[in-house]
């Protein structure tokens, strides 16, 4: 274990937290990429406390996310998710009741029932970026967001709400600072710091509006039945119709953790393969036939079968996501002692795995790796 390296500028017991004291949000992930050392496979830090492995081979990867002493999240780090119970962050017998039940709200049966919401909010997003282009500059992040949290509401949810400036949306987008302080503060994981601190005053203001939209999701959905052979169907109906198998406060820490774990992932990669199109003029062009020459027309009807018909627009998606992972760093914690790069992983060692690093090493992806290239998931190998 001694032989592991230390990773840089680290001080015992607290890792890197002092680095991120008085930094900006948008700073956050260039601090931590700075003190990992690309080169080196294995290296080693403390977070509140605890040991913590930074793993940066796909090899160490595959032996984690196949590892059955490697499944649990560190409570330690999840808890900044302010959900306890929410899927994302919960362990043991919590989450594989969860998984099991909810994962029903995920099939590619429910996928397809729920396309014309899809198509039908897609339409309006379209509608209202048409009111502004080549008119003055805006953020498309917002109206993207905005179009993916809809979607969301209506499909999972069964609920309409308009979140084109809505205070909800505003009231997520905020909670990621407070989330992101939470986790990169390791004394913010100790309940009675956390309880007494600025954070947790600021966490209960931005929260309310999420809170009182999820109070509300419940109270409008609870008539829901369902038929007695029915397992499946959209997560609301899985969390109500189910009901004697959660809590009421497992039930409103999932619908808040899947509100946000599905809306700001698919606006961060889609905003973000926007800007790459932008970017890259070619490969606008190349979508651009790509959708000419299908049947797709201007209607937005789409089926899922129909979506399995644009192979370059997947790579582009896939070239975005390698680029600009929306989770840059997953975290996971032993159960038992593992063995990884030929050393021994004590229990309850936190693994940092930073994704972000390993889909833009060199060694991996050649020398064009920082470089934006859809073509090269047209390459067999690396599909
Ligand atoms: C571009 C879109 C998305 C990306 C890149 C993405 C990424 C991820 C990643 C990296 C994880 C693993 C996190 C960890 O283990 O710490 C995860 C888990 C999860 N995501 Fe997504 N996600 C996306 C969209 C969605 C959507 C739309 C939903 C739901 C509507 C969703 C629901 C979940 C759930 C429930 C989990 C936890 C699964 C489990 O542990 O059983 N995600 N996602």
């Amino acid at each position: 274990m001694c032989k592991i390296p230390d990773i840089k500028d680290q001080i015992p017991l607290l890792g890197i937290a002092h680095k991120f004291l008085n930094v900006e949000l948008k700073d956050y992930i260039k601090i931590m990429f700075e003190v990992f050392d690309v080169n080196i496979p294995i290296q080693k830090t403390w977070f509140a406390l605890k040991l913590a492995i930074v793993p940066n081979t796909p090899e160490q990867f595959k032996t984690i996310f196949t590892s059955p002493y490697c499944i649990n999240k560190p409570t330690v780090i999840y808890d900044g998710f302010f959900s306890k119970y929410g899927i994302i962050s919960t362990n043991g017998e919590v989450q594989d009741k969860h998984r099991k039940i909810l994962s029903n709200s995920m099939t590619p049966t429910i996928l397809n029932q729920l396309n014309p919401i899809f198509n039908e909010k897609i339409k309006n997003f379209v509608k209202k970026i048409s009111e502004k282009v080549e008119k003055s500059e805006f953020n498309i992040y917002n109206y993207v967001a905005a179009c993916t949290l809809e979607a969301l509401m209506k499909g999972q949810f069964q609920h309409d709400h308009d979140c084109y400036g809505s205070e909800v949306i505003e009231a997520f987008e905020n909670s990621k600072e407070i989330m992101m302080r939470r986790i990169v503060q390791p004394w913010m994981s100790f309940k009675p710091f956390f309880n007494i601190s600025k954070l947790a005053k600021d966490a209960k203001k931005v929260f309310n509006p999420i809170h009182k939209k999820v109070n509300e999701i419940i109270n409008v959905n609870q008539h829901l039945k369902i038929h007695k052979d029915q397992k499946v169907g959209v997560l609301i109906s899985q969390l109500l119709n189910f009901k004697n198998e959660f809590s009421e406060e497992e039930i409103r820490d999932e619908i808040f953790i899947w509100i946000f774990g599905g809306y700001e992932t698919t606006a961060l990669t889609l905003s973000t393969c926007l800007l790459m199109l932008a970017m890259h003029k070619k490969v606008q062009q190349k979508v651009i036939e790509e959708i000419e020459n299908s049947k797709f027309d201007e209607r937005f009807d789409i089926t899922n079968e129909e979506t399995q018909n644009f192979p370059y627009i997947e790579s582009v998606l896939k070239e975005t996501m390698r680029l600009f992972p929306v989770a840059p760093i997953i975290l996971r914690e032993t159960t038992a002692e593992i063995e990884l790069e030929g050393h021994k992983i004590p229990k309850d060692t936190i693994l940092v795995l930073p994704i972000y690093l390993v889909q833009r090493n060199k060694d991996i992806w050649g020398d064009d790796a920082e470089n934006f290239n859809p073509e090269r998931f047209e390459d067999k190998k690396n599909q």
